[in-house]
């Protein structure tokens, strides 16, 4: 594994370019994971953050540029080592994506339950035990998603990125559209989540609170490449044109 200052990077992008029919995206993307951190991804709507962590998780394939995952380039890795790869990876998506036609605990346990091939009594004691840890009522596991909150389908969402204890978790999002009440609980079950894998992680997010619960260190896409990185500290502190106009925009009390 490569080391720096004896802490393993955990996920390396190098150079990464990604365009849609000439339309370019993301170009010059340069950042490291290490170990145990946690990462914030911030930058306006629209200004590819999403696309990032799909490059990172082969859903979408960089038109240049490396994505190391423990030091392993997954882009042009064939499908089934990909896949074996993916699997150390917890991933909550921004737009819910949980299966409307299973339950929760099926949907929590639904990548482990299938390579474990547990049976279904251990698969609901597992699901359970998660719950748990993430202080989560039991109750909600034998509903649908569509019989539970919002704000309650981001958890189970969560849930389902820890199960099986993935040391690399990332979130799109996981915060947006949810009262601030409920998005600093969910902010409470990401440095939960981190702690109980002993993992790193990537968390988009437009919640510069949030960031600065969450986060070790912060990067800011804008103009298509990150512009600004720095710790939270720093994100609150910078003269940055653009740090000050997001924070102001969507945060302006952290100023005060
Ligand atoms: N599959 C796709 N095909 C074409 N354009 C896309 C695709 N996915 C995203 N885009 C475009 O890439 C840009 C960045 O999108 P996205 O990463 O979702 O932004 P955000 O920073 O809000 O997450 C947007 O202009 C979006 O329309
Ligand atoms: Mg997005």
């Amino acid at each position: 594994m490569s080391k720096i200052h004896n802490k393993k990077i955990v996920i390396e992008v190098s150079n990464l370019r990604k365009s849609f029919n000439g339309n370019l995206i993301l170009k010059d993307i340069n950042f490291k994971l290490f170990e145990g951190e946690s990462l914030a991804i911030i930058g306006a709507s629209g200004s590819g953050k999403s696309v990032l962590l799909k490059n990172i998780i082969g859903l979408l394939i960089p038109d240049n540029g490396s994505i190391k995952i423990n030091n392993i380039n997954i882009v042009n890795l064939p499908r089934v080592a990909k896949e074996n790869l993916l699997l150390e990876l917890g991933i909550t998506f921004q737009h819910g994506a949980l299966f409307d036609s299973l339950k929760n605990w099926e949907n929590i346990v639904f990548k482990v339950k299938n390579r474990k091939k547990l049976s279904k009594k251990d698969a609901g004691i597992l699901a359970l035990s998660i719950i748990k840890k993430l202080g989560l009522e039991p109750q909600i596991l034998d509903l649908y998603p569509s019989e539970i909150s919002g704000g309650m389908q981001k958890r189970v969402a969560i849930a389902r990125a820890i199960c099986g204890d993935p040391k690399i978790l990332l979130f799109d999002e996981p915060t947006s559209g949810l009262d601030p009440v409920t998005g600093s609980l969910i902010d409470e079950l990401i440095i939960t989540a981190v702690k109980t894998v002993g993992g790193s992680a990537i968390t988009i997010t437009h919640d510069m609170a949030s960031v600065c619960r969450i986060a070790d260190k912060v990067i800011l896409i804008d103009n298509k490449t990150i512009s600004w990185s720095g710790t939270p500290k720093e994100m609150l502190k910078s003269k940055n044109s653009r740090i000050q106009e997001f924070i102001q925009s969507t945060n302006p009390k952290l100023f005060q």
